[in-house]
């Protein structure tokens, strides 16, 4: 659960409330859809009130109020969308109901330099793993590739899963790579054909347990090291080269990596060195703003406010919602 209050000029944020409920999730190796809404259920109005007291603001004071409307969980999503209904019911201020997706493409516009022109963002996360083209924030996007199975974020929670590393297990792939070597380990590429532009990461996960059980002896703690550099490495190779070569295809030079998996530090490591070779304007949002927050939705928000693009108090929540339609429909 998450608030933040951003400012008029649609950069400065006032306040970036997170209450994280890893430690919540973390005995069950992923998210439990229960015990997530309850705890939004219990956590909402403080976290509110902790966003507007850290932005020295009032209720009153605020212009917008912006939810995220879908997708995802249902329980959680409700629970989002029915206090800031309250919220736009108490005070008459307009509502504004964000894709959760959008609200991730939306993060790169927190950053000092921002996209000018149409770009592609890699929508990188435990739910979606998407390449998105973007002629600009609030337009109508287009879909150029997405998973067919498992999202890069899931692949990563899974195979931590499988390690006992708890949740969200990306985080503890990418710690425990650093000190790993990613060559140790072979795993297959994925949707491998030259223009393709789909994903597909459940092979690497069914491929990263047949690889754990014919090496279990040599396991040891560098050798777990060196499992999570290897595989961390499959993921980020193929997430690098479908990017790149989605700009190619839409012509233009302008990246970005966002959603959660875009906190990966090897893959902010590999797209900066291929964009500095290859000259490509990279946007990579703060790990922060990569990870679910408030501000991204804000950000986003503020746009829609802009365009006058409010929605009424009938608003509900859609756990299905695609943010864009395929590039040949
Ligand atoms: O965007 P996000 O916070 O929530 C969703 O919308 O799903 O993404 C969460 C996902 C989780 O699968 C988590 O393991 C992954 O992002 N993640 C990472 C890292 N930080 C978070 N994956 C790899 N490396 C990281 N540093
Ligand atoms: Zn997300």
């Amino acid at each position: 659960m998450a608030a933040a209050v951003l400012d008029h000029d649609g950069k400065t944020l006032r306040s970036n409330i997170v209450h994280s409920q890893a430690e919540l999730h973390s005995k069950y190796g992923g998210v439990v859809p229960e015990l997530a809404s309850r705890d939004h259920v219990r956590i909402v109005s403080q976290v509110i009130k902790h966003a507007l007291e850290s932005a020295n603001t009032e209720l009153s004071e605020i212009d917008a109020i912006a939810v995220t409307a879908g997708p995802g969980l249902v329980g959680s999503l409700l629970c989002g969308v029915e206090a800031a209904k309250g919220l736009a019911l108490a005070t008459k201020k307009p509502l504004i109901g964000i894709h959760h997706l959008e609200g991730h493409i939306a993060a790169t516009f927190l950053e000092e330099k921002t996209p000018q022109g149409p770009f592609v963002s890699l929508i990188v996360s435990g739910g979606h793993t998407s390449l998105i083209y973007v002629p600009a924030l609030g337009e109508k996007y287009t879909l150029l590739g997405a998973t067919r199975d498992d999202a890069a974020g899931e692949a990563f929670d899974k195979t931590a899963k499988l390690l006992g590393l708890g949740y969200p297990g990306g985080v503890k792939i990418d710690q425990l790579s650093q000190s790993g070597d990613r060559k140790r380990f072979r795993f297959p590429q994925a949707m491998p054909g030259k223009d393709n532009l789909e994903f597909s990461f459940s092979g690497l996960k069914t491929a990263a347990a047949r690889v754990l059980k014919e090496h279990e002896s040599e396991l040891d703690d560098q050798g777990i090291r060196d499992f999570c550099a290897s595989f961390q490495n499959a993921i980020v190779e193929n997430l690098i080269r479908k990017a790149f070569r989605a700009c190619v295809k839409m012509n233009t030079k302008e990246l970005a990596f966002v959603g959660g998996v875009a906190a990966n530090s090897r893959l902010r490591e590999r797209a900066m060195e291929r964009s500095r070779r290859e000259k490509y304007n990279l946007y990579l949002p703060s790990k922060k703003n990569c990870t679910d927050n408030a501000a991204m939705i804000a950000r986003a928000g503020f746009q829609r406010f802009k365009q006058d693009d409010f929605v009424d108090l009938t608003l509900s929540c859609r756990s299905h919602w695609p943010l864009a339609q395929k590039v040949s429909d």
